[in-house]
This record gives C-alpha cells, structure tokens and sequence, in this order.
C-alpha cells in the first residue's frame, strides 16, 4: 500500500513519542552522537581535537558551512563580521526598558527578537547570499548584546568591540572592561573560554537547536529562530542547567557540605530534587565534553590559583554518584554543564551569565541547522496529537453550569 491509500484507510497513522524519545526529526550532516559510546563529531571531525586544534570562529565556519576554512575563507569571514558588528542605539533605548534584575536570558531573547525591526532584510533570505549577510549579521550583533545585558545587570557603561581583536578576545573585552581602563584579555582565558564555546557550538537535534528548526520552518526568519532557541535553552533542564549546577553546588556547601544528603534527596521519587549536571537524554555512558571540559577546569583553578570549596563537593558527588546503584543502573553521569559553571566562576562571570555563555557558543549550531533546514527546503514542523478529550457535548448556558 502507498501511503496515500494507508492513510485513506485508517485515518493516518499517529505515532506517539512523548519527548520525542525515539523520534527523528530532520536528516542533518552537522553533528554525529553516538550516546552509548560519547562519541561526538562536528561535521565529521572529533570534538576533541576540534577543541584542541581549531578555535572558536573556525569552528562556526565548519558547522554553518560544511568544511573547515582556508586562511582566506576565514579572514574574509571575520572582516564581514566585525562590519556588522554595530548595534542601532535604538536598542540601546529597549535595552534601558528592563529592569537591572531581569534575567539576562530573557533580555537575550527579547533584543534578538527587537533586531529584526532594525535589519528587516534579514527575513527574506530565498539566495544564499541573502542567507550569508543574515548570519554574519547575527554573529556580530549577538556578542555585543550578550555583553551589553551583562553590563546593564552590574551596572557598566555599554560597549563596543575592538576590531583589532579575535572574536572571542573582542567579547570578553566587551564584557569586562571598566571606564577608562586598558583590559585586554589573558591569553590562557581566551583559549579557556573558546574551548568552552567550541564544546558547546553544536548538539544536534536538542531541546532549543530543535526550537530553532520548528520555528525557522515557518520561514519566520533567522533572528527570530534564535530568539525562540534562547527561550528553549534558558530552561533549567536544558542550557539553564549550568547555573542550576553552582546554584546547587553552593547550597550543599551552605548547608555543611554534606553531599551523601542531597544524593538521597536526588534518590527520593517524592523529593522533586534532582542532581543538576547530571543525566543526559542521549549519553548514556559519558559525555564526551564533559572529559574535555573536566581537564579545562582543572587548568584554569590551577593556572588562576583558586582553590574553590565549590569545586570539592562537585568532586564527591561525582564519585560518590559513579558508585551509587540509582545512577549506574540509570546511567546518570556528569554532563557537560557540571564543570562549564565551575570554570565560569573561576573567570569571574557572573552565575545569571553562565546560560547566555552557553547561548554564545550554541549560536553556530542553531545557524548551521537553520540553514541546513532552509537549504534542504524542509516542510514546516507540524505535529500530530492524539486527541484524549471529551467527545462532542452540548453547550451549558451560564446558569446550568
Ligand atoms: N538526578 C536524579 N535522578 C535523575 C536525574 C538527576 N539529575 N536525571 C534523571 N534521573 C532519573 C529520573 O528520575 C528517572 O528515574 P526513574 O526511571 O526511576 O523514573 C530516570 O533517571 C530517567 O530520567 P528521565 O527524566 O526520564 O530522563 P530524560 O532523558 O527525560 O532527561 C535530563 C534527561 C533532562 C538531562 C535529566 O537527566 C535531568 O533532569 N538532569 C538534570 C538537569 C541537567 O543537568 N540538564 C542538562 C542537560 S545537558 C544540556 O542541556 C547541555
């Protein structure tokens, strides 16, 4: 039977994956996972030699255009970048709108969203070309309200870029320097948090890389596909996971640091506790970024000299979770978020910035499948349901009800 006849015969077949669990979304040529053996690949070149090898920027270029950049290619890349890197003032006004406590994952998506209204040429993107000026549009424009939501929340004058530097280096100085100071970056920081960026960049089809898709299928346009990716990952199961992970972290240490404690919280079915940084919904034996990342944070506390208390619970928990039957036979093991945070921390970002950091590094994902998806001429994402309501009843007028 062909599919027009099956479905004429039974009404269409509805599969029903909660979660999307065993579901398929798209075919993509970005990123390869294989959960069960924490292998992770961009484009067909292992994670960890990316992180070793390539930086930040190069990284973007593979994932969004399929190869990794001759010198040229990448020279050109990054001057058209930083030609867009200017923000209309205009946004600035919006920006001055929300409250300094508001979370910056929420001013993020909102500014990202605004700037639509300010390149409206950046919707209608039928030619490659129109495609390519909306993404190098976006990847200047984001560092610098990333860092401009950064500056709002403590209080510092907004800034600009510094075209004479690196992507990730022109972000951090963006970040972090004060009026009338000379900051330039450390060298080992910079490769501290393009490493970071690297492990984040891509993770195929999950929760907000997902978000992106759905939403760009209708042909909203790329801004907008981000905005609703920064929504998505802003959830504490998700992205907003790496500040639930300190924000934990420093609950145990305030309450005397004993960890055997909270793992029996995260045990109990009637606590609704659960171990942040722990549990992966595709690996189930490692997270291979997590090995890379562990090794990072390792480096950076000893090159920065910190000794962190924080960093001795995270350390008992994970052994103390490797050995406990509850999470071998669930296979719960340290996902990337665990020490992302620990390294955030040690370079002085604050906690409510660690989910925009990951939004920073997630941004060349979210172009690449975008534009994977809007290449391939995929259909818009419309799911079924199967409907468990009431069946056809008789309208009650006010007084009967
Ligand atoms: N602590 C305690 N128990 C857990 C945890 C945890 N962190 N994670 C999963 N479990 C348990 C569940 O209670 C469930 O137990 P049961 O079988 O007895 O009912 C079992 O393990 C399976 O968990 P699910 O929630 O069904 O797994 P799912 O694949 O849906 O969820 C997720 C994956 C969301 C990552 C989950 O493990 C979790 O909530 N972890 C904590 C949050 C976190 O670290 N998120 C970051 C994910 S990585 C990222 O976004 C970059």
């Amino acid at each position: 039977l062909d599919i027009k006849t099956l479905r004429a015969i039974t009404g269409g077949v509805t599969t029903i994956d909660p979660g999307y669990k065993n579901t398929g979304s798209c075919e993509s040529a970005i990123t390869f996972l294989n959960g069960e053996e924490g292998i992770l690949r961009y484009r067909g070149y292992s994670i960890e030699e990316l992180a070793d090898k390539a930086d930040f920027l190069e990284v973007a270029y593979l994932l969004i255009f399929g190869e990794l950049p001759t010198k040229d290619q990448l020279s050109k890349f990054h001057e058209d970048i930083k030609a867009q890197s200017h923000v209309d003032e205009d946004v600035k006004k919006i920006l001055d709108g929300f409250p300094k406590s508001a979370h910056p994952m929420g001013v993020l998506s909102s500014l990202t969203s605004a700037l639509v209204a300010f390149n409206p040429s950046s919707v209608n993107v039928d030619s490659e070309e129109e495609m390519y000026n909306a993404i190098v549009r976006i990847l200047a424009k984001f560092p610098v309200l990333t860092a401009w939501a950064y500056r709002k929340r403590v209080g510092l004058p907004l800034e600009y870029g510094d075209a004479s530097l690196g992507y990730v280096e022109n972000f951090l100085k963006m970040m972090f320097k004060k009026p009338n100071s000379n900051y330039v970056p450390k060298k080992d920081i910079v490769a501290a948090f393009d490493k970071l960026l690297i492990l984040h960049a891509d993770h195929e089809q999950n929760c907000s890389t997902s978000t992106v898709r759905m939403v760009g299928s209708s042909h909203a346009g790329l801004f907008v596909s981000i905005s609703a990716g920064i929504a998505a990952l802003w959830g504490p199961l998700h992205g907003g996971a790496n500040q639930a992970v300190i924000e934990m972290l420093e609950a145990i240490k305030e309450d005397g640091g004993d960890t055997k404690k909270f793992m029996a919280k995260a045990k109990d079915k009637n606590d609704p506790f659960r171990l942040m940084g722990f549990g992966h919904r595709v690996y189930k034996n490692f997270d291979p970024r997590a090995k890379i990342i562990k090794k990072a944070a390792d480096e950076v506390l000893n090159d920065l000299g910190i000794d962190d208390p924080v960093l001795d619970i995270a350390i008992a928990l994970e052994k103390e979770a490797l050995e406990d039957q509850y999470f071998v036979d669930r296979k719960l093991y340290p996902n990337v978020d665990f020490y992302s945070g620990i390294i955030y921390r040690a370079l002085g970002i604050p906690v409510e910035m660690f989910t925009p950091m990951f939004a920073l590094g997630r941004l060349p994902g979210w172009i690449a499948q975008w534009r994977e998806m809007r290449l391939r001429k995929e259909p818009i994402g419309r799911p079924r349901q199967v409907y468990i309501g009431e069946n056809l009843r008789p309208f009650k007028e006010t007084e009967e009800r």
